[in-house]
């Protein structure tokens, strides 16, 4: 009886609000019971322009969603606010249940996961082996030779032969090798001429993908009910988890065996380290090595995706940094945020407009009230939001859609100096007692790529519905361009001056 009454009502909210929800870009009517659920609905499979559109013209870039009936939302891109829940009031602020009933079935009690004296301390030991110089020398020689062996052999084979490749795919490849190599010394392999379906890669993808769309489900029980039961998506998650975590345990039993055979350390990943320093619970080990492998496989990849497209559309950017390759990439590179200035520039910018972790959720430990006055009930999300802040008039003008380095520099004598942004206008790596480990590292793994690359090669894009194509921005946690990034790979030699081929 109650269903009789109950569809008929909510079929027509969805077709007002279907009716209504396009176009506006406005905080939308939340109804009685409903909340704002249709809106969310309606607009699920782009939720990224439809929340910055509500951005940009709420006051002080701070809106209030309810998802539900019961649930609110606050979502912001307000500096102040981003600097009170990441860093003044930090405490209040931590992964929740949300994300801990979402992710723990892939991540467990990995550093991604987790908070309180359990974060703290694995932050600690990480920090602590991340940063030591020998690590650093590590991993520029696996980026070294991921780069000579396999990058450059495969586009410069592309650029002979007039294939096409999907170079997000490519890059993807090249970060899933990298990290691997660096979190637990294991070569995947993954980055092959013969681009290979390598059994670990596509196992750890559908974890990453399936644990992702369970954000997005229309209501949690959907995805729980599929899990009770071992069908669909989740009987797939199931199956990726266990193959994922049997293969790190194979992995970590083996590397404890030499270890202990050996006394001393021949290899310098972050396993090893763990392993040698004492931490040899081999599920707490394998927790670190997923999220670390989570980290750092599809960041770098994403923010070089969208920055070699930014340059084919910028190429004046392009020569510009194609001078600065030539000036100074032949130098060792230990510290290059100095020597490759507008290289640095140029990715800070481009990862401005294209973040590769686009949104970022909390959970309120306690009641509170942000800046500006919002008032935060004990349970509730904040969400802090870089996709929109990049996008925001009051916080980078009204050339904000424009790309353009220039923004980060400043003209000393004959040289450029970077100029940084704080990290709560700009938290495209988090900030505060969280922010991102790898930030360096990933720097220094970007700017060799695309040194490595520009110099002998220009990428030209080669989408099916034409040049002027705008390729969509998505998100899995981590960002993707739709459908991939369809290229031709052209060698600088052959490209006279102009830029056109000979
Ligand atoms: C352009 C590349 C990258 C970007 C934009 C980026 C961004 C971020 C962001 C936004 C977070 C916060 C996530 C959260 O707590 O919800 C984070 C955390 C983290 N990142 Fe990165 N990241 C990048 C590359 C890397 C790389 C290459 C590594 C190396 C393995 C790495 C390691 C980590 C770790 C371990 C954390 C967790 C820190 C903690 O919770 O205390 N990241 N990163
Ligand atoms: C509202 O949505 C949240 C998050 O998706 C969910 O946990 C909660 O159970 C929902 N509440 C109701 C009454 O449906
Ligand atoms: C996640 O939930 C489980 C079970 O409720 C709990 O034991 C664990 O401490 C939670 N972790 C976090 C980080 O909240
Ligand atoms: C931080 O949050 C707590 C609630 O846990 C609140 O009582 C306190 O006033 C907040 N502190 C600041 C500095 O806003």
């Amino acid at each position: 009886m109650l269903l009789l009454i109950l569809i008929p009502l909510l079929s027509l909210l969805f077709f007002f609000f279907f009716l209504n929800s396009n176009s506006n870009s406005k905080v939308p009517k939340s109804y009685p019971l409903v909340g704002s659920f249709f809106a969310f609905l309606a607009n699920r499979k782009r939720p990224l322009p439809w929340l910055s559109g509500i951005m940009q013209v709420s006051p002080s870039a701070t809106f209030v969603l309810r998802r539900n009936y019961s649930t609110r939302q606050v979502f912001s891109g307000n500096p102040a606010v981003v600097q009170h829940i990441l860093k003044t009031n930090f405490s209040n602020y931590g992964k929740g249940h949300v994300i801990n009933r979402t992710l723990t079935d892939f991540l467990g009690h990995g550093i991604f996961n987790i908070d309180g004296d359990s974060w703290k301390f694995q932050r600690q030991v990480s920090s602590h082996e991340f940063n030591t110089k020998s690590l650093r020398k590590f991993i520029e020689t696996v980026v070294d030779t991921e780069l000579s062996d396999r990058l450059i052999p495969i586009l410069s084979s592309a650029a002979k032969q007039g294939t096409f490749l999907d170079f997000q795919d490519i890059l993807q490849r090249f970060a899933f090798d990298n990290i691997c190599k660096i979190a637990f010394g294991f070569d995947p392999a993954y980055l092959l001429p013969s681009l290979p379906q390598a059994k670990f890669a596509l196992a750890f993808e559908d974890g990453v993908r399936i644990s992702s769309e369970r954000f997005s489900a229309v209501h949690p029980v959907v995805w729980k009910f599929k899990k009770l039961l071992n069908i669909g998506s989740e009987k797939r998650l199931k199956n990726a988890i266990s193959e994922v975590r049997e293969l790190a345990l194979n992995i970590i039993k083996e590397k404890k065996q030499r270890l202990g055979e050996k006394e001393s350390l021949d290899s310098v990943d972050l396993l090893s380290r763990f392993l040698s320093s004492g931490h040899s619970d081999e599920n707490f080990v394998t927790d670190i090595v997923i999220s670390f492998i989570l980290a750092g496989r599809d960041t770098t990849s994403a923010a070089l995706t969208w920055f070699f497209w930014l340059l084919w559309k910028n190429p004046e950017i392009e020569s510009e940094i194609l001078n600065e390759i030539n000036e100074k990439s032949e130098a060792p590179v230990f510290d290059e945020v100095k020597d490759m200035v507008y290289t640095h520039a140029s990715l800070c910018e481009s990862m401005r407009l294209y973040p590769p972790v686009p949104t970022d959720s909390k959970e309120a430990v306690n009641d509170d009230v942000l800046p500006g006055g919002t008032v935060v009930k004990k349970g509730m999300r904040v969400t802090y939001f870089p996709y929109a802040m990049g996008r925001l008039e009051m916080l980078w003008g009204s050339d904000w859609a424009e790309f353009k380095p220039e923004r980060w520099l400043q003209k000393e004598e004959e040289s450029w100096k970077f100029v940084g942004r704080d990290p709560y206008t700009y938290p495209v790596f988090q900030a505060g007692p969280r922010i991102c480990l790898g930030k360096e590292m990933a720097f220094l793994q970007m700017k060799r790529v695309v040194a490595g690359v520009l110099r002998r090669f220009k990428v030209v894009p080669a989408f099916e519905e034409g040049v002027n194509h705008e390729p969509e921005f998505v998100s899995y946690l981590t960002s993707k361009m739709k459908g991939g990034f369809p290229v031709k790979i052209v060698e600088r030699d052959h490209l006279r001056h102009d830029g056109t081929e000979s």
